[in-house]
């Protein structure tokens, strides 16, 4: 019997997992987009796009198309659709798996310092005008509108909306990985004093913290929100072999 799953993508870890389970016969897999991208990596199976509608319009979907299991791969960062994946997968009785990378964690020379969320992160930027690498994303800038005496260089995929009050930008289009070489150089070229970034983990993003420790650059960082009860797995490696625990088990139900 075929297992139907549904991934919650937007990340490359989403990606690397679709990637892994596609062309399996024993699974049909459905992939969702929220749909803030405008040129996504879209993977080779069938890809919906746009929201669900909070959790009813997620749990009437799960009902639906009758789905055996939800993979919530998305962001670390975002933290709507993952509540509302865990709010409906307990609703519509369907088993839910979070695969989630994991955190960075300081080394030797590391001089960072970790806030609880974007506010945080503004309010801890000192009050002298400083040349800042910001890496949180297009849709995260709005608190950084508090402090507007700072330069600061951003990083994106799309082009973000910028806060008004923030005068002195500079925008960089980027998606992805960054090899630590090209992270030292640009750190240098723009005379980076400070970077503040989300603690998003995983290998795409880390070479900018490898070049701020090499350059002596203090880093920002902003913790990652908690899920309380959600089944949360590190590796694509580890969700492939649980769903084939749940492949299995749905087997044996219909012998
Ligand atoms: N937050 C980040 O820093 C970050 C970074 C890189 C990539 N992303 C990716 O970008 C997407 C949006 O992030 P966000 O922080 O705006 O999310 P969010 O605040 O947690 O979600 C806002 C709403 O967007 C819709 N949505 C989000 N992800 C979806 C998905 N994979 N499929 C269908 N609908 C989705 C849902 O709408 P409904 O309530 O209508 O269902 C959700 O309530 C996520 O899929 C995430 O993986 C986020």
């Amino acid at each position: 019997m075929v297992l139907k799953v549904l991934i919650l993508g937007g990340t490359s870890e989403a990606f690397a997992l679709t990637g892994r389970l596609t062309g399996d016969p024993r699974l049909e897999l459905t992939y969702s987009l929220a749909g803030r991208t405008a040129k996504p990596r879209l993977p080779q199976v069938p890809t919906r796009i746009g929201g669900f509608g909070g959790i009813e319009g997620l749990t009437a979907y799960l009902l639906r198309h009758e789905i055996n299991v939800l993979i919530d791969a998305t962001h670390p960062f975002a933290e709507q659709i993952s509540a509302n994946a865990q709010a409906a997968a307990a609703l519509a009785s369907v088993p839910l798996i979070a695969l989630e990378r994991a955190a960075w964690q300081p080394m030797a020379g590391d001089d960072w310092q970790l806030v609880p969320n974007l506010t945080a992160a503004a309010a801890a930027l000192p009050s002298t005008p400083e040349r800042i690498f910001l890496t949180v994303g297009r849709q995260s800038l709005m608190p950084f509108a508090a402090k507007p005496h700072h330069h600061y260089v951003i990083r994106v995929i799309d082009p973000p909306d910028i806060p008004p009050e923030m005068q002195n930008v500079d925008i960089l289009k980027g998606r992805g990985p960054f090899n630590v070489d090209d992270e030292t150089s640009l750190l240098r070229e723009h005379r980076i004093v400070r970077l503040v970034s989300k603690n998003s983990g995983g290998k795409a993003g880390s070479a900018k913290l490898v070049a701020a420790r090499s350059l002596r650059l203090p880093v920002l960082l902003v913790d990652r929100p908690v899920h309380p009860g959600v089944n949360t797995l590190e590796s694509v490696d580890a969700v492939v072999n649980r769903l084939a625990h749940y492949q299995a088990s749905l087997a044996n139900r219909s012998e």
